[in-house]
């Protein structure tokens, strides 16, 4: 096993850095906003908790994250929510109960590939559909797990990611519900990873595949993105309220009391004061929400005034751009024929940080990289805090010269003297 793509960029940027060269750091997906003072204020609160606690997590957090989800039109009950450090051991606990072959949309996020192939096993990647991304194209997926029963493998749960990293882009209602049917259809469980739900820019309403196959979803959420506590670790996962749910919520919990026995005390107690959605917190959300959708969409379209092609992000802090329209200069000036030969020219040659596509399970010679945007919302707490509450985030003088910076260098790259 290799350090995660995500975590290894972080540290060449703090390599980097040590050395006294400058860097844009637009490789790593951490919110990149300061926590809440009355999220500090519980964590303060609850620090002398300091038994194991129940394997599942305590009655408050569950009931909290049962009233999260049930706000957001998916009836839920404390008994169907199991807690963890991070949304990131529940989704391998949850694939470990689910046994057998994983099918992955194509792009997905690194440590789905890798947690399949921990549990010795490659994944089944499929194509999302043209312009989406986070979900496998229903019929590809069809064709691709019956080809693959055929060989003898045995495929058993699908992972979508709503909204999507590393594409940015949230799934349609009719590809979300065509993804349903099929694995109804073909008899998948569904792990919907929802983990940047709250961070859809425009309102409407959200794709969730437990509305449409409620026997059969597993819905993980955490703290760690719309309040940007990665580093605190505590997530949630929800389980069918059928046989099945029952079933993959009591092998979970018993992997969690072998692997990490319960959830942090004081993070449970943190987190089952966020998912009750507390108004200042509602409207802290609201904010970040404003700071990732201008910041992303202008780092857009600097990729797209370079010459990518790049859909407009709809959630998260990331961007997905191609570099295909420029491959033959790509080609003939930096000798740059894969996405991992461009992230690294961007990287040695401009100092700037994203991940190719391959990491993400993308063909490794489209010139596909995901840039991660928070890493120029300030350098410290009181630059981010300022650029969180503004109305004009990308005015901000230092995310505006970032941003400025990074348009530099990708005309240096991509239209060389
Ligand atoms: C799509 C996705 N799922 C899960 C995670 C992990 O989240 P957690 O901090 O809850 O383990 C991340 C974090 O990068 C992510 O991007």
């Amino acid at each position: 096993m290799t350090v995660s793509a995500t975590l290894a960029a972080n540290e060449a940027i703090a390599e980097r850095r040590a050395a006294g060269e400058e860097v844009l750091a637009l490789g790593f997906g951490e919110a990149g906003i300061p926590v809440h003072p009355l999220l500090r204020q519980r964590l303060t609160q609850a620090a002398g908790q300091i038994s194991y606690g129940p394997v599942a997590g305590i009655d408050a957090a569950r009931e909290a994250a049962a009233g999260y989800w049930t706000r957001r039109a998916i009836p839920t009950g404390a008994e169907q929510v199991l807690l963890g450090p991070g949304s990131k051991p529940l989704l391998f606990a949850l694939l470990h109960a689910a046994g057998g072959d994983v099918v992955l949309p194509k792009p997905a996020w690194v440590s789905y590939a890798a947690q399949s192939q921990l549990l010795g096993r490659d994944p089944i990647r499929v194509p999302v559909p043209e312009g989406e991304g986070g979900v496998p194209d229903a019929d590809a997926m069809d064709a691709a797990v019956r080809e693959a029963r055929r060989a003898g493998r045995d495929p058993r749960i699908v992972i979508v990611t709503l909204p999507d990293n590393p594409t940015g882009r949230l799934a349609s209602e009719q590809s979300v519900k065509a993804l349903c049917e099929a694995a109804r259809e073909l008899d998948l469980i569904i792990a919907a990873d929802e983990i940047y739900r709250d961070l859809v820019f425009e309102p409407g309403t959200f794709p969730s595949p437990a509305a449409w196959a409620p026997e059969r979803t597993v819905t993980t959420t955490s703290l760690s993105k719309n309040y940007a506590l990665g580093g605190w670790r505590v997530g949630a996962a929800r389980f069918p309220d059928s046989p099945l749910g029952e079933r993959l919520r009591e092998s979970v919990r018993g992997t969690a009391s072998e692997l990490w026995s319960s959830t942090p005390m004081p993070m449970q107690h943190a987190a089952a004061y966020a998912w009750s959605d507390p108004q200042e917190l509602v409207e802290r959300v609201a904010l970040a929400r404003r700071l990732h959708g201008s910041v992303a969409n202008a780092v857009a379209e600097a990729f797209s005034e370079a010459g990518c092609e790049v859909l407009p992000p709809q959630g998260g802090f990331y961007v997905w751009p191609d570099f295909e329209p420029l491959r033959d200069s790509l080609a003939a000036h930096w000798g740059i024929a894969t996405s991992a030969d461009l992230a690294r020219v961007l990287l040695e040659r401009f100092g700037v940080v994203v991940l190719p596509g391959s990491a993400f399970g993308d063909d490794p010679e489209r010139l596909t990289v995901r840039v991660a945007v928070t890493g120029i919302y300030g350098e410290n707490d009181s630059e981010r805090l300022a650029a969180l509450v503004s109305r004009q985030p990308v005015e901000m003088p230092w995310i505006s010269e970032a941003l400025d910076g990074l348009k530099e260098k990708l005309q240096a790259l991509t239209a060389p003297e």
